[in-house]
């Protein structure tokens, strides 16, 4: 459950009992302006929450320091936290800056968050203070002495006092997006902003809002990791980007050039052969580079999420049948590639991976998601840190599979004495949407082994499903009519993954969503074609090339999408390439609209 509220403080200001000090007020007095609103937004669970605090300053600059304080109304207790120092006493919370942020311009914020137990209700806070001030949402004269003072101490005492999660000297915190703001990658944002202003209008207006949200950068050859402005060129950046946010930033960046890539299809082929020595190539030209670049000291205090090889260990449980992926398999070179690359980048303190996990239309099935959870279990426990060596899981990168069907809550609903989940858009998958499928991964993956700790990501970036064709509810007397009707998936088969008619944006990135899960996250850049619509003689100096279910006018097979039209938009470029027509209808379509 997500609740967000905004305190504008003043109504229960007398509620807040200060026991830290009391300055007695006499001799030369100054005015100054001060002022403060604080957001305060909560994640909560049974018997938990997540709370992100952003604090505005409106009132004068504050240079050396600062204090935010605030009474929990019920049983509230601080487990961790994270961009402040925070101790609680009672229902008290007192947090004070983190070393690197003393300062909070006017007009500047700062956002700190915390985990927390609970038990009965957890009503927000109804008031705070900044510096002593109550925050009521405007700046408010105040009188101040700096002569003389006396002082009564408190006999409160204090929890917690690092700034890090217990037990993690290291600084990797639990979830690296809790705090933190996204990355904007400057080349992304130029070509939206560049189409926005050709475009103009409302819809312009929509589309520069895009450009406000991160984007992964992917690695997708051993090129790009310094072709203009290069992995480098993006962390420093980044670099920049926190500077200016004044809180860690999240750069993600996507793993992805194994041999064999995509080996079930050709759309996104890659340099690499496992034929042609792929494997130890992927290691010293690709994987060595990108670990040297991102374990540098300089880079050691933004936080780093690796998307881990989109789609390959999916294609080793259902595609083997395919002779890549045959290959793929039977060398070992997709599990040992990817042990390679969790072996290099867990030893980075500062770097969370994270694995891809196909999506509930792919693995949704038992028979599907069974070997699979071996599989993960196995590739992982065979790395040098074993489970540790992963933060979590992704789904749905690149795909369109929505995070939740809102008018289908329940595979197991009988219309015509019929489940749902035996609708021929389902096919008995029980996993209708991202968040069930993810939650019940998380719970396999806990039961194999992984820590509870694991989050799971939801590529949100083309799964919105908005615009007119939206349905509001669904209706029929036969399980298909009432699939047909209620889903918001408007694919003509969920097997369809290229550059899809209709999708639209889906949630904004956003920390914590709900329990389980570390982010939505936008790995798939929208606008970025998923390969080319028409026939090409052969692979690009990439290794793309035409794969048939990016064509709209060829009907699939049985295997790939139930012999179902493909649904894919013409005139689209290569895998990767800037496609401003599905832009536009991403943004067109996007839900919640932008
Ligand atoms: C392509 C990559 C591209 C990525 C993001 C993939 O489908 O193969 O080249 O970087 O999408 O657009």
């Amino acid at each position: 459950m997500r609740s967000r509220i905004l305190v504008r403080g003043g109504s229960a200001v007398a509620a807040l009992t200060l026991c830290t000090s009391a300055l007695v007020l006499v001799g030369n007095q100054a005015s100054a302006a001060a002022g403060c609103s604080v957001d305060y937004q909560t994640n909560q669970w049974d018997t938990g929450f997540t709370a992100n605090v952003t604090v505005n300053n409106l009132g004068d600059a504050i240079s050396n320091g600062w204090t935010l304080e605030w009474d929990f109304s019920g049983n509230q207790q601080i487990t961790n936290h994270w961009n402040s120092t925070i101790t609680q006493s009672g229902r008290h919370v007192t947090a004070k800056n983190p070393d690197w942020a003393k300062g909070l311009a006017t007009g500047g914020s700062h956002s700190l968050g915390f985990q927390a137990s609970y038990s009965g209700t957890n009503d927000k806070p109804t008031s705070f203070k900044l510096n002593g001030t109550a925050c009521t949402g405007g700046p408010v004269q105040t009188t101040t002495s700096t002569s003389t003072s006396t002082t009564t101490t408190s006999t409160s005492t204090t929890t917690t006092t690092t700034t890090q999660d217990p037990g993690n000297p290291d600084g990797h915190v639990a979830n690296p997006y809790v705090g933190a703001a996204g990355y904007l990658n400057p080349d992304y944002v130029a070509q939206v902003d560049a189409l926005a202003t050709s475009t103009g209008g409302t819809l312009g207006t929509a589309m520069r809002k895009v450009a406000q949200n991160s984007t992964a950068v992917w690695m997708d050859r051993i090129g790009a990791i310094t072709a203009g402005r290069g992995l480098r060129g993006h962390l420093d950046e980044a670099l920049r980007q926190q500077a200016a946010a004044g809180r860690p930033v999240v750069f993600q960046v996507v793993v992805y050039d194994l041999p064999n890539r995509d080996c079930a299809a050709l759309a996104s082929n890659g340099e690499l052969q496992v034929s042609q020595n792929g494997l130890a190539r992927y290691k010293a030209e690709y994987v060595d580079p990108i670990a040297a670049i991102l374990g540098d000291p300089k880079y050691r205090d933004l936080r780093i999420v690796a998307i881990i090889e989109p789609d390959s260990l999916p294609n080793l449980i259902t595609n083997a049948a395919k002779p890549k992926c045959a290959e793929a398999k039977s060398s070992g070179a997709y599990v040992q590639g990817v042990q390679y690359a969790l072996n290099k980048l867990s030893a980075i303190p500062n770097v969370y991976n994270y694995l891809d996990i196909a999506h509930s239309g792919w693995l949704g099935w038992d028979s599907n998601l069974v070997p699979a959870v071996q599989l993960y279990t196995d590739v992982v426990r065979g790395t040098t840190k074993g489970f540790t060596s992963v933060d979590g899981f992704v789904s749905n990168t690149a795909n369109y599979t929505p995070v939740d069907e809102p008018n289908l809550p329940d595979p197991t609903q009988t219309v015509g004495g019929q489940p749902l989940k035996s609708a021929k858009f389902y096919q008995w998958n029980p996993y209708f949407d991202e968040a069930d499928f993810g939650a019940e991964l998380h719970r396999r993956f806990v039961a194999a082994g992984f820590p509870s700790s694991i989050g799971m990501l939801i590529d949100t970036s083309r799964n919105g499903w908005g615009g007119a064709n939206r349905p509001t509810g669904a209706t029929g007397s036969t399980v298909d009519e009432y699939v047909n009707s209620g889903r918001i998936d408007r694919r003509l088969h969920r097997g369809n993954w290229c550059n899809q008619t209709g999708a639209g944006i889906g949630a904004r990135p956003q920390a914590a969503p709900r329990p389980n899960f570390d982010a939505y996250v936008w790995i798939k850049p929208p606008g970025e074609s998923d390969g080319i619509a028409t026939k090409t003689d052969g692979p690009n100096e990439e290794g793309k090339q035409h794969d048939p279910m990016c064509d709209p006018a060829f009907r699939g097979d049985e295997q790939a999408n139930g012999g179902n039209l493909t649904g894919a938009m013409p005139g689209a470029p290569h895998a990767g390439v800037w496609f401003p027509a599905q832009f536009k209808s991403l943004v067109e379509n996007a839900y919640p609209a932008l």
